[in-house]
């Protein structure tokens, strides 16, 4: 019997949606459905293992061989380089990184910029010409300009409702997102027989979804 290919998932809101996908795609997926706290989870039929991640963490299990493919933010993908393959685009949870601050704010010639993406961000001041100054955070980033933390924000936007809930106003959209596949280099080689339909099987159901 082969060793099961790992997947390396998201946990949370991409999760949700990627679960049928990946059941269209013909995956025994019902073990990530179950509501309990472990980390990595054998599909029934023992061809898959699946690694309950943060988000943001994908990229590295699948760059280090950790997991052989995985799900990734585009976002993540942007932030930080990483050796990986990206064959495909999945088209689900689709967002935008924007630039947002207070509603009617002025902000001064050289902001400061709350944000968990500081790569994103200084290339983006950088492209402008804008000088900024850069506050990493790591999570509610839009509660920095309510308490004068920073005069922007560079954040994911998805429905819109934190901003508008916290009186924000987005000021100009970076780059859309979305989630892509992932695959390490040296594994997708040597298991290039289970990975590549995989990918196409993900790849059909991703367009019919669209
Ligand atoms: C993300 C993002 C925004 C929010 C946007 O945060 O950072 O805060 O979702 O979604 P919306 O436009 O639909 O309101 P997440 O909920 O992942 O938590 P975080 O703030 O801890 O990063």
């Amino acid at each position: 019997m082969t060793e099961p290919l790992t997947l390396a998932v998201p946990k949370g809101r991409v999760l949700k949606v990627l679960i049928p996908l990946l059941e269209r795609a013909g995956v025994d997926a019902r073990c990530l459905k179950l509501d309990d706290r472990r980390l990595v989870r054998e599909s029934d039929d023992g061809r898959f293992r699946f690694l309950l991640l943060k988000p943001d963490d994908v990229p590295t299990y699948v760059e280090y061989g950790a997991a052989d493919v995985g799900v990734s933010g585009k976002d993540m993908l942007l932030e930080r380089r990483y050796d990986l393959y990206q064959p495909l685009d999945l088209g689900i949870g689709r967002c935008r990184l924007v630039v947002a601050a207070r509603r009617g704010s002025v902000p001064p010639d050289v902001p400061r910029v709350a944000t968990k993406y500081p790569g994103i961000a200084r290339s983006h001041f950088a492209r402008r010409g804008t000088q900024a100054e850069l506050i990493i955070v790591q999570g509610s980033v839009e509660l920095a300009p309510l308490v004068g933390l920073s005069h922007l924000i560079v954040d994911l936007v998805e429905t819109g409702a934190t901003l508008a809930e916290n009186d924000l106003e987005e000021r100009e959209t970076i780059c859309e997102v979305s989630s892509v596949v992932v695959a390490n280099r040296s594994q997708f080689k040597l298991r290039r027989a289970e990975v590549e339909p995989l990918i196409e099987r993900l790849r059909a159901v991703a367009a019919a979804a669209r």
